[in-house]
């Protein structure tokens, strides 16, 4: 018996920790102005996609149960989008083995999203320059073009254009998952809620948002302790004031020799930067005894961008 083998390409991708996330105000189309410090951590999620006979998604690995299989994923969203461009049909089955956290505040759809465009392109021979790819990326999501870059990143306006970082050396962190997601937008009108009644009215003017520059300055020399002292998340308070027990977390990472804990991105992951991989383990080892989280993970940073680490041939 002869089976037909369809064309197939996997590609890695990575999550993402911001360790500086300065929220403007909120701005006419809903979205906020940011200077997001974005840095790629190596935990990763596996897209692959096949050719078929239609589009189809699945997924497996942790939290599989929480991942949307219909059209709004943002990997099929992706593989849409791509097709669309090029007047293609999308038949293409995607598959992700996936291990970032789900709505962990960790780009874990972002990633998923940058893959299956990355995958897709390679499948369909495509070659589409990287600002086309970064054009589409952007318009699936703030956090998708950073997916596709990795290492790190400034990005700017609401974090889609991207200026890429120098890094001087491997930073070491221990991420805490919680039970639970937290909803992006959710988190946004938190912050803008909580931004209104501090200065007690809704249209008092919002600083603009900038990156560090001792921050980037931390980056570029690979200096951990530097880096702890400058991390910075404006959307921790609204992540807070939503999660509250994410405080025990923060504090319990802390006491257990983490140079400095935040939430991620809009949470309800909190991150802690350690300054060995040898206190990550102990961090991650404590994270776990204090009850405070549901599970804990250490990686390294920075880690590459979306990569094509598989391809078979239609046939081969
Ligand atoms: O761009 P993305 O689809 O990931 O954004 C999800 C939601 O997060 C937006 O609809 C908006 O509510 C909020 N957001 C924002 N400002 C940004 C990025 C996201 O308000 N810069």
């Amino acid at each position: 018996m002869s089976v037909t083998r369809r064309a197939q390409v996997r590609v890695r991708v990575p999550a993402k920790v911001n360790v500086q996330l300065a929220v403007g105000a909120a701005r006419p189309d809903g979205f906020h102005d940011l200077a997001n410090v974005f840095l790629a951590v190596g935990l990763y999620d596996e897209v692959t996609v096949t050719d078929a006979d239609a589009l189809t998604i699945t997924c497996a690995g942790r939290d599989a149960d929480q991942v949307p299989l219909d059209r709004t994923n943002l990997a099929a969203r992706a593989a849409e989008l791509l097709a669309a461009r090029h007047g293609i049909d999308p038949r293409v089955h995607i598959h992700i083995a996936k291990d970032i956290p789900v709505a962990g505040g960790m780009a874990g759809g972002s990633a998923d999203g940058a893959g299956a465009l990355l995958a897709c392109d390679a499948l369909w021979g495509l070659g589409s320059p990287r600002s086309e790819l970064l054009d589409i990326c952007a318009e699936l999501g703030s956090d998708v073009p950073f997916s596709l870059v990795g290492g790190a990143a400034l990005g700017t306006g609401r974090g889609e254009r991207l200026t890429e970082l120098e890094v001087g050396g491997e930073f070491h962190w221990v991420f805490a998952v919680a039970d639970g997601g937290l909803s992006t937008p959710a988190v946004y009108r938190e912050f803008d809620r909580l931004t209104a009644s501090a200065s007690g009215s809704t249209s008092a003017p919002v600083a603009e948002p900038v990156a560090s520059p001792a921050l980037l300055e931390a980056l570029r020399t690979g200096d951990a302790t530097a880096l702890a002292a400058t991390l910075a998340n404006d959307l921790q308070p609204a992540a807070l004031s939503l999660r509250p027990g994410l405080s025990a977390t923060l504090a319990a990472g802390t006491a257990a020799g983490a140079l400095a804990a935040l939430v991620s991105g809009s949470g309800p992951t909190t991150a802690f930067l350690t300054k060995s991989p040898e206190t990550a383990a102990e961090v991650a080892e404590a994270l776990l005894a204090s009850g405070t989280c549901r599970t804990a993970r250490v990686a390294p940073s920075p880690a590459a961008g979306a990569t094509v680490v598989g391809a078979t041939a239609a046939g081969a």
